[in-house]
């Protein structure tokens, strides 16, 4: 079965057909994502936060990204497979940038990657683009810059930080970046940015102004509790089923009540009589 291709998304934003994207981290998620019909997954540096506990994405290495991209990649056959660039590991050189790129392509199985930035980062796109990798752009709130943002807060609300927008967003278009994230962004402005240029944005608290949608797919079904982001909606409460499913559990260990013949397995027995026969072990002499 064909993956989706970045022509594909690119060709969604003049359709108007709108574009769904969800994070994963691991192969089962990633193969329900896959079977659902999401056209693309965002392997985030998010998993830092919500799948190894850390309190931002700063701590994230490219050994954690590529470990969870491989997963990703094997639960899924039909989405195209992003993964997210770690901190520091863009910004240093361009020879690191295409080194590390390269590194989701080819040894994690990924289809394209995502980085952080905009004009500052735009000769690096082009270079990892020229490359022949997709690139998807993320601008607005970049967490992976939150000591010098000053925390998560929304973007572009001034003259400076709006027009800020949109020069990355087009800087990131003119780079050949296939599609930008735009995160914690006034409405009005997301959809401004939307109409100026030519390749799909992907909101996430952002307005429905945008080409597409993304979440972090823990917020969305409700299984991550330490917090739950204004731009998130929980479609169910995952916890809760956990919670409920693990205390039955729990109860039926204690009980005895499982296993039950259904989860057990038997045996000859003959066999077991003979043992009962000899007992345990020979004794020493
Ligand atoms: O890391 C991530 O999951 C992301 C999305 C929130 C866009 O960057």
């Amino acid at each position: 079965m064909a993956r989706v291709n970045v022509n594909q998304i690119r060709a969604m934003k003049l359709t108007g057909d709108k574009i769904a994207m969800l994070t994963a981290y691991d192969y089962s998620t990633a193969r329900l994502v896959d079977e659902a019909g999401i056209p693309l997954i965002l392997v985030g540096d998010s998993l830092g936060v919500v799948i190894l506990g850390y309190d931002s994405t700063i701590p994230v290495t490219m050994e954690d990204m590529l470990h969870h991209t491989k997963a990703v990649v094997r639960g899924t056959q039909k989405a195209l497979v992003i993964g997210d660039m770690p901190f520091m590991t863009y910004t240093i050189s361009a020879e690191q940038a295409l080194r590390n790129a390269g590194r989701f392509i080819q040894e994690a199985g990924a289809q394209a990657v995502k980085l952080e930035g905009g004009v500052t980062v735009a000769d690096t796109v082009r270079r990892i683009v020229d490359c022949g990798i997709p690139v998807c752009g993320h601008i607005g709130l970049t967490p992976q810059s939150i000591n010098a943002l000053g925390g998560h807060k929304i973007q572009g609300k001034t003259q400076a930080t709006a027009q800020k927008l949109l020069d990355d967003a087009v800087a990131l278009e003119q780079a050949g970046a296939f599609a930008v994230v735009l995160e914690t962004v006034p409405a009005p402005l997301a959809a401004l940015v939307t109409k100026q240029i030519g390749i799909p944005t992907i909101g996430i608290g952002a307005g429905v102004g945008c080409d597409g949608q993304v979440q972090v797919i823990n917020d969305m079904l409700g299984s991550f509790t330490d917090f739950v982001p204004k731009h998130a909606k929980q479609y169910c409460k995952l916890s809760d089923i956990i919670k409920t499913a693990v205390t039955e559990y729990l109860n039926e260990v204690k009980s005895g009540a499982f296993p039950t013949d259904k989860n057990s397995f038997t045996m000859d027995e003959a066999i077991l009589a003979n043992l009962t026969k000899t007992g345990c072990c020979q004794k020493q002499e």
